[in-house]
């Protein structure tokens, strides 16, 4: 169902809630984490909204400015720097209103495709965060992605959420492939969905965006009846992400469902080139996870553990890819690396907490090398951390 978008800023809704819940738990370590490298921090949304809904729940830029003040003022950080940049091509003067509490902040009124450039041309060495909340898929161009992951940034790190339905869809029509929407878009209500007819220009748009033209194949099965509308979507994204990968070492993806064992209608995806960002999501994924099942369960409880993507939470399953997954460090390798390439294979099936626990079983019994940096505590007792911060290393090595 499309609509205008003068009404999404009426009232929050659950998909909204879901988006922000994450973009918020995870700013909060994030932020604290990233004070810490005596960097500036430049935070840019760039389709930032109005600030706020009209019935009073903050939208992203009030959420991600109470975070970053509370950080800041917890912070035991010295001489912090902290931009804050929001964009948004309808309502820069909703952006004024609301945020006038944040005078400190920028205000970009415009395209994020036309702005970005010139806004990050002198943030060499600072820790950029983009937040990329478009309503339909026109504008998120790969070929940006691309550039930004090129930047001289002491970091950078994407929250993308990808209406991955929409391009389907319009995949569909631009390759002249017939599509059911009502069968899928019944229970979502999109706002300024992105329509393309079948032409060149369409596909060319569609390579743009999908960094590509893989997606091609994809609709072509489709047509061909080989693969259903879930199967595109499922496979879309995952290549989607694979060409990511191209720019940033690390991408996960996380569906978003309006309701319970209902497909994704769309992927909220986190790339960067910062391994412990990466790990941080897998964290914040797991953890926000019973708080998203309740809004998309209505509050009804599951009858067994699931995962962020619906599934059985199996245990032992867990315990075999952590096996087979460190069995391959034959070389002393940094636990937090091995972590990452981990969660990269399986994406976020558990946390970071679940595999050390395992691991530190692994060595109970021999399985498993730890090595620690310091390996003694003052008290000169030996060491027992799992985590890989300032002063701290830990590698890992396969025994058998
Ligand atoms: C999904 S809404 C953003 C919601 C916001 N993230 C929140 O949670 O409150 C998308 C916004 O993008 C704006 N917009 C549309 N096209 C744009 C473009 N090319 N560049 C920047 N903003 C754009 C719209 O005005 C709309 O406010």
């Amino acid at each position: 169902m499309a609509k205008k978008n003068d009404d999404f800023f009426v009232k929050k809704k659950a998909w909204s809630v879901v988006k922000d819940e994450l973009l918020g738990c995870y700013l909060k370590p994030y932020v604290s984490k990233i004070l810490h490298t005596y960097k500036p921090l430049v935070y840019v949304d760039c389709f930032a909204g109005k600030g706020k809904f009209e019935d009073g729940n903050d939208g992203s830029p009030l959420i991600a400015l109470r975070i970053i003040d509370e950080c800041c003022a917890s912070t035991k950080m010295k001489s912090i720097q902290v931009e804050a940049i929001f964009i948004d091509l309808n309502y820069a003067d909703d952006l004024k209103e609301n945020l006038k509490a944040y005078p400190w902040t920028k205000i970009v009124s415009g395209k994020y495709e036309d702005n970005i450039k010139s806004i990050l041309r002198d943030k060499e060495n600072c820790n950029v965060f983009l937040y990329i909340d478009p309503y339909g898929i026109k504008a998120l161009q790969s070929s940006l992605f691309d550039y930004f992951a090129k930047g001289q940034f002491s970091s950078i790190e994407l929250l993308i959420n990808m209406n991955s339905f929409g391009f389907i869809r319009e995949a569909c029509h631009a390759l002249g492939t017939t599509f059911d929407e009502k069968a899928l878009f019944d229970d979502l209500v999109e706002y300024e969905p992105t329509k393309m007819d079948a032409s060149d220009k369409s596909i060319r748009e569609l390579n743009e965006i999908a960094g590509g033209d893989y997606w091609q194949s994809i609709i072509e099965a489709y047509t061909k009846g080989e693969i259903n509308t879930y199967d595109a979507e499922v496979q879309f994204s995952e290549q989607y992400c694979m060409r990511l990968m191209k720019s940033y070492t690390y991408v996960l993806n996380m569906p978003v469902r309006i309701k319970r064992g209902h497909r994704p209608k769309y992927r909220l995806i986190h790339a960067t080139n910062h391994r412990d960002g990466c790990l941080l999501m897998v964290d914040n994924i797991c953890n926000r996870w019973e708080t998203l099942r309740g809004i998309q369960s209505g509050g009804q409880m599951a009858l067994w553990t699931e995962n962020y993507d619906n599934q059985m939470v199996n245990e032992d399953d867990i315990v075999a890819k952590t096996l087979e997954h460190f069995s391959q460090c034959i070389n002393w390798t940094s636990l937090h690396d091995a972590l990452a390439v981990f969660f990269m294979k399986h994406g976020p099936i558990c946390s970071t907490g679940d595999v050390k626990q395992i691991l530190k079983k692994f060595e109970k019994d021999g399985r498993l090398a730890i090595l620690r940096n310091p390996d003694m505590t003052v008290k000169g007792k030996p060491t027992a951390f799992m985590s890989e911060e300032k002063g701290k290393t830990v590698s890992v090595r396969w025994i058998n």
